[in-house]
């Protein structure tokens, strides 16, 4: 690069990253704790040739289109809803994705919900802090088994299939659904492809891990969730969209389906006053499934790798769209 490149960058990310951004480029920073204003994106893109984004921030038509001297952009995650990527392909603007290195953060957070779901732990957390373990109860806050228990994965992509790999340990039954059937990955961890419906009716655990798209929008609606036993759990750590919230409080309060465990939600963030968050038989966590030192400092690094190489003209080696390069 021969002169430094301007770039924006939407917050303050691991300094791993930023630094390697700033060594080479002209930087500027939104530093707030809430997510940039989408005008101050608009103004900002006009000047800036990298634009190193979050989840939180609409990367749409408009801004792409004021984004006159963009050359790339760098998302630090590795689901890319929030980028119009058909877009960003048109204008011929690469678009850079964080896969890998959260798969194992997130598949230990999808676990640890699901554990916590099925044991009601926040529950127990919540009544020794309220004053009201009296006794031990022979039948108090009785949860449900993990252990050979029957696991429903949607979407056996990275973290599904490290979920699935959790799941191994703990003897369950798992069944998965995909576009396409997965025939090495079944061999190897003894995982059963079968249909959506059929994941529905027959797991104890449904655990979403498939990305957002038009296809996969309100994909567990009303119907779906009434085909779920009404033992089961739900875990989202996908995209909140892909469930219909408002069918989900439904399911939940009037016992459809037993319990559910979110990191992700819609509305996001999901106000403290909405009625899924004061369901007992919910569990809410503020998306934080890659949330580890080494997994945001990883994300940071690739999230810079990206947006330097597409600054200097070359290929991203973790790209969300391809298809610009043909
Ligand atoms: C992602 O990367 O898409 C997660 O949702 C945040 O780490």
């Amino acid at each position: 690069m021969n002169q430094e490149p301007s770039v924006y960058v939407t917050r303050l990310i691991p300094q791993a990253g930023l630094r390697m951004v700033q060594e080479v480029c002209d930087v500027r920073i939104w530093e707030e704790e809430m997510p940039p204003p989408k005008e101050v994106i608009l103004q900002e893109v006009t000047r800036c040739e990298g634009l190193l984004c979050l989840l939180t921030d609409p990367v749409d038509a408009e801004v792409i289109a004021a984004g006159e001297r963009l050359r790339v952009i760098s998302q630090l995650a590795v689901g890319v809803d929030n980028v119009d990527l058909k877009v960003a392909t048109e204008q011929g603007i690469p678009v850079g994705h964080t896969p890998g290195v959260l798969t194992e953060a997130t598949a230990d957070m999808t676990f640890s919900l699901l554990m916590a779901a099925a044991r009601r732990i926040p529950e127990g957390i919540e009544k020794v802090r309220a004053g009201k373990w009296r006794t031990w109860e022979p039948m108090g806050l009785l949860g449900a088994d993990v252990w050979e228990a029957t696991l429903g994965i949607v979407g056996l992509g990275r973290i599904g299939t490290a979920v699935a790999r959790r799941a191994q340990g703990f003897r369950m039954r798992v069944l998965y659904h995909d576009s396409a059937c997965k025939p090495d990955l079944e061999a190897e961890l003894g995982l059963e492809y079968v249909t959506l419906d059929d994941i529905l009716a027959e797991s104890d655990f449904v655990s979403l891990h498939c990305p957002l798209i038009p296809e996969t929008h309100h994909l567990i609606n009303e119907q779906a969730l009434r085909r779920m036993k009404s033992t089961a759990v739900l875990v989202n750590a996908a995209r909140g969209p892909v469930v219909d919230t408002d069918a989900l409080v439904r399911a939940l309060q009037e016992g459809w389906i037993a319990r559910a465990a979110l990191d992700v939600t819609d509305p996001e963030p999901i106000p403290a006053d909405h009625p899924l968050v004061g369901l007992p038989n919910c569990i809410v966590v503020p998306h934080i499934a890659s949330a580890t030192v080494t997994a945001r400092e990883r994300m940071a690094t690739m999230a810079a790798e990206n947006l330097l190489a597409g600054l200097r003209g070359q290929r991203l080696p973790y790209c969300a769209n391809p298809e610009v390069y043909r």
